[in-house]
């Protein structure tokens, strides 16, 4: 492997890696000649530090030096944090924007330094200088989030076939931060495979509230969904009295939010007591001991580990002058071009099965989980 050696033929276009190692264009270069700037949106959901943590390495084991920077969810600081890597010499960028929107000064000059720009889970948008992007397939992610939810609900079974179940049962809705491009994929893979229980009368959603827009949640803050499912206990369930059955979540920290809204409101501690059925999604340790303890119904399993080691093989093949290998060339349009991507597949947890996807996969311990805290 390159990175035993420790050395790799230089990448066409890694310009400022030639002329710090002193060669002529298209000698060798040492792989710790070559600098990856990681930029990661935020620390405050556990993911975001898992993916930064296993880029950075994942890069090392490589040979590779590793600038990773994360942003605090604060968009001018990405901006200054990418403007710094490109000063200081990065030679390949990979970025999980917080704004897929706001980031093409930055990457114009990356491109004008021919730095290969590699977006990370999110798309970013508007720009041709985004050369590959590495993801989940993030439509299946939305048709899993709204099937646990069916499931928990009952009209769905495990292979995810339907029950034939007639009742009648309400549920609200909740979707991503609008400025990620997940967001609208996530939210359309779970209407899509709502649409036919809403259609049928099966589903209803009491508030009316169902439009992207109107459910999104920005920045994904627990705190902002704690308080929109507070104000809709207030204006659709009297405060908590009336039936509620599920809520659909596109991550683990809004469905935390939404939890605690419905527990204080009265709904009850656990499902069996009458919590309604939320999804959610990132396995997310404090969710998953939720999951565990039968208070949150389901999460979506997507595997960092793996998405950060496909990244590493697109900044590798850029690293050596070649183009990483999309699985993918239809599906992440982002206004100016339709990006190469390699999508990963996603698993639904349910209680049931958080042993053999979890913890056979050493994603969490057993201890981690009873104790809902990463070690
Ligand atoms: C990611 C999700 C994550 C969300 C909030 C999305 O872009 O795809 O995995 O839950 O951001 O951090």
């Amino acid at each position: 492997m390159m990175g035993v050696t420790g050395v790799l033929a230089l990448g066409i276009g890694l310009a400022s890696c030639a002329s710090g190692s002193g060669e002529e264009g298209g000698g060798e270069a040492a792989a710790e000649d070559i600098t990856v700037g990681v930029a990661m949106p935020t620390e405050t959901s556990e993911r975001w530090i898992a993916d930064g943590e296993a880029v950075e390495s994942q890069l090392e084991e490589a040979g590779y030096t590793v600038d990773l920077q994360f942003a605090n969810d604060d968009i001018p600081r990405q901006q200054q944090q990418l403007d710094q890597m490109i000063t200081n010499g990065a030679d390949i960028l990979i970025v999980a924007s917080i704004d897929g929107t706001a980031l093409a000064t930055q990457l114009e000059n990356a491109a004008d330094k021919g730095i290969p720009v590699i977006a990370y889970d999110r798309l970013i948008n508007g720009t041709e200088d985004v050369d590959f992007y590495v993801t989940f397939d993030n439509y299946t992610v939305g048709v899993q989030q709204a099937q646990s939810l069916l499931r928990g609900l009952g009209y769905l079974d495990e292979n995810n076939e339907d029950t034939g179940l007639e009742d009648e049962k309400v549920i609200e809705l909740f979707a991503g931060s609008p400025d990620d491009n997940n967001t609208g994929f996530f939210y359309q893979g779970a209407m899509d495979t709502l649409q036919p229980f809403l259609d049928d009368g099966r589903l209803t959603v009491p508030s009316g509230q169902t439009d992207m827009d109107t459910i999104s949640t920005l920045r994904w803050d627990p705190a902002t969904a704690q308080k929109r499912m507070e104000d809709l206990l207030t204006s659709t369930y009297d405060g908590g009295s009336k039936p509620l059955d599920g809520v659909l979540s596109p991550y683990d920290g809004i469905s935390r939010g939404v939890i605690t809204a419905l527990e204080n409101a009265g709904y009850g501690s656990t499902i069996e007591d009458g919590l309604p059925i939320v999804s959610g999604q990132d396995a997310e340790i404090a969710s998953v001991k939720m999951i565990a303890d039968g208070v949150q119904y389901a999460t979506i399993f997507k595997d960092t580990r793996k998405l950060a080691s496909q990244a590493v093989e697109a900044a590798k093949a850029y690293a050596e002058g070649s183009e990483p290998e999309a699985n993918d060339t239809e599906t992440y349009d982002n206004g100016v071009k339709v990006v190469p991507s390699f999508l990963l597949e996603s698993d639904i947890v349910v209680q049931d099965n958080i042993t053999e996807l979890l913890v056979d996969s050493d994603y969490w311990t057993e201890d981690e989980i009873s104790s809902g805290v990463a070690e």
